[in-house]
Order: C-alpha cells, then sequence, then structure tokens
C-alpha cells in the first residue's frame, strides 16, 4: 500500500479542489512546498539580493553623472558670461510700481486718481514692497543675510572690503520716499527706474563731452558737460522723455533723484551677499491730469544698445493722473 502511493506521486496529479479562500491561503503560506507568495525564501533572498544591487548600482551611476556635472558649476558665479550667455551683455531697464499683472500682462498704464487714498496707497503699496529688500538691515530674524554688509558709497569713495557692496539709501529719496507715499498724493508720481543685473557687466560711461549721441537729449548733453571729467561723471545715465508731441507737451518737469543715473561704483555685480541693484526714483513733478501720457526710459552708456522693438536699454510705460 505504501509503496502504491509513494509511485503515484511522482506523476501528475490533480490540484486538489480548494475554494477561494483555501486556495488564496496556500498562496500566501504553502506549507508543504515551503512557499510563501509562490516563492521559497532562497528564492526571495536571491530576488531581493538582485534588486538591491540593481539599485545600488543605478543610484551610483546617477551620482557619479551628477558629480561629474556639479564640478563644472559653481553656485555663487555662472558659467556662461556676458557674451556667452543667453541674456547677453546688454542690460534692460525696468520700472516699479508695475501694473497688476493678474488682470493684464500687457498692461504697463500705471493710472490712478489724486484725490482718492485707496487708489494712492495701492500703489505706494506696491512700490513699498518693491523697497523691501533695501530697508532691510542687518542679518537678525526676518532680515536679510548679507544686509549688514552694505555701506555707504560715494563716487570719491567707494573702496569695498572682499564682503562689502554699496548702500542704496532709498529712505533719502525725498520726495520719493515712503513716509510722503511717492508723492502720488500730490499728483505728481515718482516711478522707479532699476537696470536688470548682469553678472560682471561694467558699464562704459560718457563720463565726458566726447561723442555723445547725436539722440541724446539736450538737457542730458548739458548735465554731463557740467560734471564731465569728475568722478561723479562715471554714471550710466538716464532720461525719460514723452514719446510723442503730445506726451512732450503733457509731461511737465522730470527730477531724477537721487542723481541722474546709476553710478558706476556699483558695478560690477558679481553676487556678493546683500547687494543691491542701484535705483533713480523718476519724479514727474506736474503731469497734465485726465489724459495719458506715453512715457519712455533711456539708459545711457556706450556699451547700453538701444533697440526699440526688442525693448533694449529702454522702457516703456503710461501715465495717468485723474484729480477727482
Ligand atoms: C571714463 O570712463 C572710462 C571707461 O569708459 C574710464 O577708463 C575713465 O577712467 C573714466 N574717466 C574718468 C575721468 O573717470
Amino acid at each position: 500500500m505504501a509503496d502504491k502511493n509513494k509511485v503515484a506521486e511522482q506523476y501528475y496529479a490533480p490540484p486538489p479542489d480548494l475554494g477561494k479562500w483555501e486556495s488564496f491561503r496556500t498562496f500566501l503560506w504553502n506549507g508543504e512546498t515551503g512557499q510563501f507568495m509562490g516563492r521559497t525564501g532562497s528564492s526571495w533572498a536571491k530576488i531581493l539580493l538582485f534588486y538591491v544591487i540593481f539599485y545600488a548600482v543605478l543610484c551610483g551611476f546617477f551620482a557619479a553623472m551628477l558629480a561629474v556635472f556639479y564640478q563644472t558649476l559653481d553656485s555663487k558665479v555662472p558659467k556662461w558670461q556676458l557674451d556667452a550667455s543667453i541674456i547677453g551683455n546688454n542690460p534692460g531697464l525696468g520700472f516699479r510700481p508695475m501694473p497688476d499683472m493678474d488682470n493684464n500682462v500687457e498692461s504697463t498704464l500705471i493710472y490712478y486718481r489724486a484725490n482718492d487714498k485707496g487708489s494712492v496707497l495701492r500703489w505706494s503699496g506696491v512700490i513699498d514692497q518693491f523697497l523691501e529688500q533695501y530697508r532691510k538691515k542687518g542679518s537678525g530674524s526676518g532680515e536679510q543675510t548679507g544686509a549688514e554688509n552694505r555701506v555707504p558709497c560715494s563716487p570719491t569713495s567707494y573702496q569695498l572690503g572682499e564682503k562689502q557692496v554699496c548702500d542704496v539709501p532709498v529712505d533719502e529719496f525725498h520726495p520719493c520716499t515712503s513716509a510722503n507715499q511717492y508723492n502720488y498724493e500730490e499728483g505728481g508720481p515718482c516711478v522707479i527706474l532699476k537696470l536688470n543685473k548682469i553678472f560682471n557687466w561694467r558699464p562704459e560711461p560718457f563720463n565726458n563731452t566726447e561723442d555723445l549721441p547725436t539722440n541724446m537729449p539736450e538737457d542730458l548733453k548739458q548735465h554731463i558737460k557740467m560734471v564731465s571729467g569728475k568722478p561723479e561723471a562715471n554714471t550710466v545715465w538716464v532720461s525719460c522723455e514723452g514719446e510723442n508731441p503730445a506726451d512732450v507737451e503733457n509731461i511737465g518737469p522730470v527730477q531724477y533723484i537721487p542723481r541722474r543715473g546709476f553710478p558706476s561704483y556699483y558695478y560690477p555685480f558679481t553676487n556678493k551677499e546683500g547687494y543691491l541693484s542701484p535705483l533713480v526714483a523718476v519724479l514727474f513733478e506736474k503731469p497734465r491730469t485726465g489724459v495719458l501720457i506715453n512715457i519712455e526710459c533711456k539708459a545711457w552708456a556706450k556699451n547700453i544698445h538701444y533697440d526699440r522693438y526688442e525693448r533694449r536699454g529702454n522702457v516703456h510705460f503710461e501715465l495717468m493722473v485723474d484729480r477727482a
């Protein structure tokens, strides 16, 4: 009897007819063959070992590639600079306050009502927000790191230490100050201009009256004549004008605060901690109210090429001040 059974075991035997639950339990743990979920312990160990090695090699390969890649980079210094970079070596101009981007990305219109507190506060709030980084001092909690590196500079004293950068004292731009709501209430708003940062870019300023461009505004030429040869002539000059004859008539007197451009001592930008881009506050003293005025501001240096259509070296915006 026992012999007969043994022989029969070597041949195919139909699987015992088990219920669903039973067969599932057998799948989980088959006591006869010692299989757990279809594999024996050693089979599981082998497959686990295979995947451990497989992924370890994959991670190692990835890490090696990343390490090689990072060898070629510096977190502080861009690899491609000036001419070699995509942004190039021709800085653009930007202005603040930018109109609300949520409503219309294309809009460059600064429109407000001088007698409406809410309208004034809305625009001065946008400038406040932009200037916040300029006001942060020291490196305490909530302050910007590197702010303690900022030192006052002037055209005749700008010897900086290795870590030092020139400060931009935005609270001294009277009347374009936060306390004065950037003069919006007076109906003579301030617009702040900023030259875009380009790593290692140095301006070649028009610092004397030789070869000034023919299209340079006359009043700027006069200004350069006055400071020609002096240290403060080393400046990227700025001019703002009405675009069309009607705009020229409506724009009224324009003041540049604290000076008529971006002093050379703020350059080059080399990503030092706490660096601030210099600013020029343009005060439109008495623009005609109730009309839209097209304004174009330009930055002037020998190595800033002006291109109206590519918006290089210039910026365009519209201003409209209402009284009622
Ligand atoms: C004028 O600018 C040039 C650079 O474009 C500079 O080499 C020169 O020293 C400057 N002149 C003065 C008087 O600062």
